[in-house]
């Protein structure tokens, strides 16, 4: 297949070029940085230069690629309008990627029990409202003639196929922590998030180009932890003290108000069973601190 990559220079657009590259599939990938191209070119992926504004780059290339994957954002509203818009009535395949900080309840670091299913998803809250819209507007499209379909992403962990690139959370809480020598979660870190390894989202993805039925919105997943766990086995490798509480305010000043209230503060526990059943996704990894005590890399890549 022809599959055209939005975020092809970032984390999770980059790692499923590349996986689809090494799968025998024909890749081009949007980036904004020519300084990224080399990186790109030399995973086999072809770099096209453009912006997510850019609707003439977005609708020739999506127009010429069999499937288009959009992993550059989850909020970018007018590039996915574009994206549909190109495709309407072609019948050809378009997953965008969501992210679960739509089930977000920016709970400041306290525990719930309430687990969400693909089948019964809630209403956002106000700040998460507009995400949901572009997801909607995607499963909408299968109406239209698009064989589209919403990956919605949790906490991703592990190595990303493009030197440099680097996830969300685990990232924010190491650099945080490089910095100040303290290792903190907001306020008790007893909030849980679902989570996922890169390696098994990307092949999600790749199976998703091949069958998912279209308007099918899937939760990715393949287990849980909370912030406590999880900073305690940052804290252990790094070699650091027992993780510390941190009042959301103080958490807020450091990584803003959207990422220390839902990405970092909130619960967002999920349950993928759509993968499982109509792809016959079977994720190999299942552990987070797991992964964190025994794969991750000494020194983890600072986000930009
Ligand atoms: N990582 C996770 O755990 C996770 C989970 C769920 C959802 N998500 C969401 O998925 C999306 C991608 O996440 P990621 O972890 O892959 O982030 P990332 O590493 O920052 O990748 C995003 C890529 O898209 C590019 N990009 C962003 N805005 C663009 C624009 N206007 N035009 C062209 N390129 C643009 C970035 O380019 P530059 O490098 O030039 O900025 C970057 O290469 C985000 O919206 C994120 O919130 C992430």
């Amino acid at each position: 297949m022809k599959v055209f990559v939005t975020g092809a220079g970032g984390f999770i657009g980059g790692s499923i070029a590349a996986h689809l590259v090494h799968a025998g599939h024909t890749v081009s990938g949007l980036v904004r940085r020519p300084e990224q191209f080399a990186a790109l070119e030399k995973l086999g992926i072809v770099p096209v230069q453009g912006d997510l504004a850019d609707r003439e780059t977005l609708t020739a290339q999506a127009r010429a690629a069999d499937a288009t994957i959009n992993a550059a954002s989850s909020d970018h509203r007018g590039a996915v309008e574009a994206l549909l818009d190109a495709l309407e009535g072609s019948g050809k395949t378009l997953l965008h990627t969501s992210g679960s900080s739509i089930v977000g309840d920016a709970s400041g670091g306290e525990a719930t029990g309430r687990i969400y299913r693909e089948d019964a998803l809630p209403e956002p809250t106000a700040d998460k409202a507009p995400r949901v819209a572009i997801d909607n507007l995607v499963l909408a499209a299968a109406a239209r003639g698009v064989r589209s379909a919403v990956l919605c992403n949790t906490l991703i962990y592990g190595v990303g196929a493009v030197p440099g690139a680097a996830s969300v959370q685990l990232p924010r809480l190491v650099s945080q922590a490089q910095k100040s020598g303290v290792m903190r979660h907001v306020g008790r870190g007893l909030n849980i998030w679902s989570n996922v390894h890169i390696d098994d989202v990307t092949e999600l993805y790749r199976l998703a180009l091949e069958k998912t039925p279209a308007g099918t919105f899937y939760f990715v997943e393949s287990g849980e932890a909370n912030f406590r766990e999880m900073t305690t086995a940052l804290a252990d490798v790094m070699g650091l003290g027992a993780p510390q509480d941190w009042p959301l305010e103080a958490a807020i000043e450091e990584w803003g108000y959207e990422m220390a209230s839902y990405g970092l503060g909130s619960n967002s526990r999920v349950r993928g069973e759509r993968a499982r059943v109509l792809l016959g996704w079977q994720p190999r990894r299942t552990s987070v601190t797991e992964w964190i005590r025994t794969e991750m890399p000494a020194v983890p890549v600072t986000r930009k």
